[in-house]
């Protein structure tokens, strides 16, 4: 059996064949790539297409101490390209234009399915393209992206990437308010959505929720000009026969049907020439205040940066066929599911639907019909699936499995040995892979024909990162030790600011350790260096790999008028990784409730999405303070786990607080 404790060694089928095919060549290439940055990166850029060379000076000029100035990051200053042209009209010219860009796989297996080939999808990016461009949108523009895992997601965000429009796309199980609030701070010109879709046995009509987001955004202020939607609901066979257009609330010259747009444009569209520094996307990632950050990434170092973790990571070669289970609405699916494969000329699977519908082996059925080779995914989802035992498993070939990845929060060696074993069959490498909205991919992860795994460690850092550990002083921790996860050079795939508000940029990621990029995240390095990531050091959180802070929930719960004050902490939990655990103290003669207790998980779902839902909200008459007023947030993390240990409290102004919230807390379920 294997154990948490041993080191499991790719398979030597793997490394053979691989790119990277040992540690010693994996050592080679990461010294040049820290040494020689420019030269390593130049090298990459050479089989991609460049309008305007780069100038070799030029390649890389960057700031990241505050003490000496404004942030800034730059790569291939001087060059200029189309991310769009290099995906698809270079690989359709290098003969993949037959090749399958996607495979797309409906929520229900009986829905049609479709093949996707870089010809045709370079044909219904230009389209679309021309329909953004009618309907006025330029160069620089936003455009915001409400969508569920349809075809129609890559072909909106190549159009927009072609015209050199930014795409701002928000993951569709957030909320009308979510959605109106980064429709407003990104002020998009155009929202793209679509009627609806399905989710296992339940319908979601997005268009519905789209309008209130827009009419949400028109009350502050901003005024969204058009929404194009595509019809979904009627071509999944799933989906009852009633659902037709008429039912979906339409506004006469503001909406627009996809197909009725898409019907008389030409399928050729020059492209726009970026400069290298151009922005190619936003994407709102929560941030420790409560106001969401619109992490931004450009177009050169973005591009080299998915291009090369995707082919190095999965070790990705012609023929195989790669699966990436996130949404496009997150990081992961903007550089794993579009990104980076199409930069590889790769073929991909798309789907729409979820593990568990309509039976949970759809997963392991994906799998085994389309011979999947690489398959990503997400340790929340592999915990939720071990639960059903390996039968559902073993009704499928999953012999064509090389490589497995997992992402999102630190995979426990329990679901990483049952995903090697019942999945991999022992044969696959895992690649525990560590990144961020903000990294743009992969930075702490191992290399499938190379690292030799330890389950539970995203080991080390790819090509261009370098890791430092600190110390709460900012003192460099040597050898073995724990520390904050900071790194102290730019890769190309980084963002470059925070969309309208670089300031917030330099103070969240690089003023805490003037000279280094703050992850957020802590880590352990291991006698053999391996890096252990040990989880967020601020007051954020991850439930099931949707990372949100404790402060957003918090003020969403103070808006409900019984409410005085919230304390929101985080609760290991089996499946979710963490979960929410809410104390809320109620106003003056106000009482708590159950009424209350559904109020507020309603709220929070409304403002967030249904994902932020609290699991527990427990009545607070008193909440642990300093005298200084600071909520003693471990307190509170030992109330929500019932341990009575809460270590030395004798700096609150009022002690007798912790044994009430001890008899408060509610039974545990
Ligand atoms: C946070 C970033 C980019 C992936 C999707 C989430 C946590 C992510 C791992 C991993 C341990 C991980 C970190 C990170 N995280 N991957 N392999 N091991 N922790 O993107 O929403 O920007 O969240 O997810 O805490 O800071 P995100």
């Amino acid at each position: 059996m294997p154990s948490e404790k041993s080191i499991y060694n790719p398979n030597p089928a793997i490394s053979r064949d691989a790119y990277i095919s040992s540690m010693a060549e994996y050592r080679k290439f990461y010294e040049e790539s820290l040494e020689n940055p420019e030269e390593f990166w130049m090298r990459v850029a050479k089989q991609f297409h460049w309008e305007t060379p780069a100038d070799p000076k030029k390649f890389l000029q960057y700031n990241f101490n505050i003490s000496k100035g404004p942030i800034s990051i730059k790569w291939m200053e001087g060059a200029s390209t189309n991310i769009c042209y290099n995906l698809l009209d270079r690989n359709v010219r290098n003969g993949l234009g037959d090749t399958i860009a996607y495979y797309w796989e409906g929520n229900h297996p009986d829905d049609y399915s479709r093949g996707l080939t870089y010809r045709k999808l370079l044909e219904e990016v230009c389209r679309f393209a021309n329909v953004l461009k009618d309907h006025g949108v330029k160069k620089g523009d936003r455009v915001s992206i409400y969508m569920p895992m349809i075809l129609e997601l890559p072909i909106a965000m190549l159009a927009c990437a072609r015209i050199g429009a930014v795409h701002s796309i928000v993951f569709a199980g957030f909320s009308s308010d979510s959605l109106a609030e980064r429709m407003f701070d990104c002020q998009a010109k155009v929202l793209i959505t679509a009627d609806g879709a399905w989710r296992g046995e339940k319908p979601l009509y997005l268009k519905a929720l789209c309008d209130v987001a827009l009419e949400k955004a028109e009350e502050m202020g901003h005024t969204v000009e058009k929404c194009i939607v595509v019809s979904h609901l009627k071509r999944v066979t799933a989906c009852a026969e009633d659902h037709v257009e008429q039912d979906i609330p339409w506004t006469e010259d503001r909406d627009f049907w996809w197909h009725e747009e898409m019907e008389d444009k030409e399928p050729a569209c020059y492209p726009e020439w970026m400069e290298a520094e151009d922005p190619l996307f936003m994407l709102y990632t929560s941030g420790s205040t409560g106001k969401p950050k619109g992490v931004l990434h450009t177009t050169a170092g973005y591009l080299l940066y998915a291009a090369t973790t995707f082919k190095i990571v999965f070790d990705y070669k012609p023929g195989d066929i790669f699966w990436c289970t996130a949404d496009i609405g997150w990081i992961t699916g903007h550089t794993y599911v579009v990104y980076g494969p199409l930069a590889n000329g790769a073929t991909s699977v798309m789907f729409e639907g979820t593990p568990f519908y309509p039976d949970n082996d759809r997963f392991w059925a994906v799998i085994d019909k389309y011979k999947v080779t690489q398959f990503y995914t997400a340790p929340t989802a592999i915990r939720a699936l071990m639960k059903f035992g390996e039968a559902p498993v073993l009704k499928h070939n999953l012999n064509g499995l090389k490589v497995l990845g997992s992402v999102g929060e630190p995979i426990n060696p329990e679901a990483w040995l049952w995903f090697y074993r019942y999945i991999g069959k022992e044969k696959c490498s895992i690649v525990d892979t560590f990144w961020q909205t903000e990294t743009g991919g992969h930075v702490i992860t191992p290399i499938p024909g190379a690292t030799p795994m330890k389950p539970g460690s995203a080991s080390f850092p790819f090509f261009g990162v370098k890791p430092t550990l600190l110390d709460e002083s900012g003192v460099e921790v040597k050898g073995e030790g724990e520390g904050y996860l900071v790194f102290s050079q730019p890769w190309p795939g980084m963002m470059r600011t925070l969309f309208g508000n670089h300031e917030r940029f330099e103070s969240t990621y690089f003023s805490k350790f003037p000279g280094f990029y703050c992850t957020g995240d802590g880590a352990r390095r291991d006698a053999d260096g391996y890096l252990w990531i040990t989880g967020r050091v601020d007051d954020m959180l991850n439930v099931s790999g949707h990372l949100m802070s404790t402060a957003e929930v918090e003020s969403v719960l103070t808006e409900h008028h019984r409410v005085a004050e919230a304390a929101v902490v985080s609760r290991p939990h089996a499946v979710k990784g963490e979960c929410l655990y809410c104390f809320i103290t109620p106003n003056e003669n106000e009482t708590f409730d159950a009424k209350l207790v559904s109020e507020l998980k309603k709220l929070v779902r409304e403002r967030i999405g249904p994902f932020a839902m609290p699991d527990v909200v427990q009545h607070a008459p008193g909440l642990p303070k300093t005298r200084s007023g600071k909520i003693m947030r471990r307190v509170l993390r030992k109330v929500a786990l019932n341990d009575r240990n809460v270590g030395d409290i004798s700096t609150l102004a009022d002690e007798s607080v912790v044994d009430q919230l001890f008899k408060n807390r509610p039974a545990d379920k």
